[in-house]
């Protein structure tokens, strides 16, 4: 495996940083006449609401009503103003004032000046013929060359929460690099994040007997993809988190992360577990190249010896200057 040019992907959200910035204002370009004419659903909204809202607001979504058509959204108009004001929604924490983030979930000053005129002109329809919006109100989606499904269905017992990982042979047999992912979560509404990791071949024997020690389909774990005492979770690759919001992700443009014939796919489920939880299967789907440009790898986002504890992060009372450093070895 090539290593001098070796990079880092930051693909989680404390470390994600491109030069992509927000993805802006999808309704930003008007000209002065359509500056003039009211704001409607077709002509700005629906584009803003299926760029920032409906991965969660859908039927079978994590947010508790659709927002995909004029009708649906029209039950944003006496609650939109307080909403936007009290930055409830979209939820979207990080402080974007040292740098910007992909994936940005937030609304621009511009898109929230549209979706507040729109309500004050009286939420109008407008033409569907000309709307702005996508049929589905589904975005952009990969194109994927490699999908894995989790077809031994398992329904979660514990409560509130349970930890499973189920192991996916990787069905190359040429090495290949993974440019792009995404899932399909089994249940949208209780699914809180599906994590993906590639094991080495030479850690399959460690996780087939974790599985097998386990009656039920795969096995517990926690924190990672499991592989005990023997050091493997450390040598597992991080290839994607989805949390509810996410959607599909590919990789910077020109990188891909290494992976081997004989390699697993572990597939680590958290499950917010309802009562009368009945998960369909998850599907994750790859999109994978040949070569790339550069070879890169995911660090999660800092020293996982901090996070747990083995190393802690001390921060003595009153000291106002704090420093620790973190280095990390991505050669072979
Ligand atoms: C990452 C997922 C996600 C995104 C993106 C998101 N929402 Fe939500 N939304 C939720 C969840 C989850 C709830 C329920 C929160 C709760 O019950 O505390 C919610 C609740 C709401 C509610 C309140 C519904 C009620 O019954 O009280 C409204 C209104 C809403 N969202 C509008 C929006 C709008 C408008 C956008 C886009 C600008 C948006 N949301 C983006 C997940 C999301």
């Amino acid at each position: 495996m090539p290593d001098a040019t070796r990079t880092f992907a930051l693909c989680c959200l404390l470390a994600a940083c491109t030069d992509e910035g927000s993805s802006a204002s999808v309704a930003a370009s008007h000209d002065s006449e359509a500056e003039i004419s009211a704001v409607t659903y077709h002509g700005a909204v629906k584009a803003i609401l299926d760029a920032k809202c409906v991965q969660c607001h859908a039927s079978g979504g994590v947010g508790p009503l659709s927002l995909q058509t004029y009708e649906e959204a029209r039950v944003l108009a006496p609650v939109l103003a307080d909403m936007l004001a009290a930055r409830i929604m979209p939820p979207w924490p990080p402080d974007d004032s040292c740098r910007a983030y992909r994936h940005d979930r937030s609304l621009s000053e511009e898109q929230e000046r549209l979706l507040l005129e729109w309500v004050d002109q009286g939420i109008a329809e407008g033409d569907p013929t000309e709307s702005l919006g996508s049929p589905s109100g589904s975005q952009d989606e990969l194109e994927y060359d490699i999908t894995l499904a989790l077809d031994e269905l398992y329904t979660p017992v514990l409560l509130p929460d349970e930890y499973r990982c189920f192991l996916l042979p990787w069905p190359s047999e040429q090495g290949r690099y993974i440019t792009g992912l995404g899932v399909v979560p089994g249940d949208r509404q209780m699914i809180h994040h599906v994590a993906v990791y590639a094991i080495p071949p030479a850690d399959v024997a460690v996780y087939r007997a974790l599985d097998d020690a386990d009656p039920a389909p795969g096995y517990v774990c926690y924190g990672g993809p499991g592989g005990g005492d023997t050091g493997a979770g450390w040598r597992a690759s991080w290839l994607r988190v989805w949390v509810p919001g996410s959607t599909d992700d590919a990789m910077p443009e020109g990188t891909g992360i290494r992976i081997e014939p004989g390699s697993m796919i572990a597939v680590q489920m958290h499950y917010h577990t309802p009562a009368s939880a009945q998960p369909g299967p998850t599907r994750i789907a790859f999109r994978t190249a040949a070569a790339v440009a550069r070879p890169a790898v995911v660090l999660p986002f800092t020293n996982p010896f901090w996070v747990d504890g083995s190393q802690p992060m001390r921060i003595p009372a009153g000291d106002a200057a704090v420093t620790h450093s973190f280095e990390f070895d991505v050669a072979p």
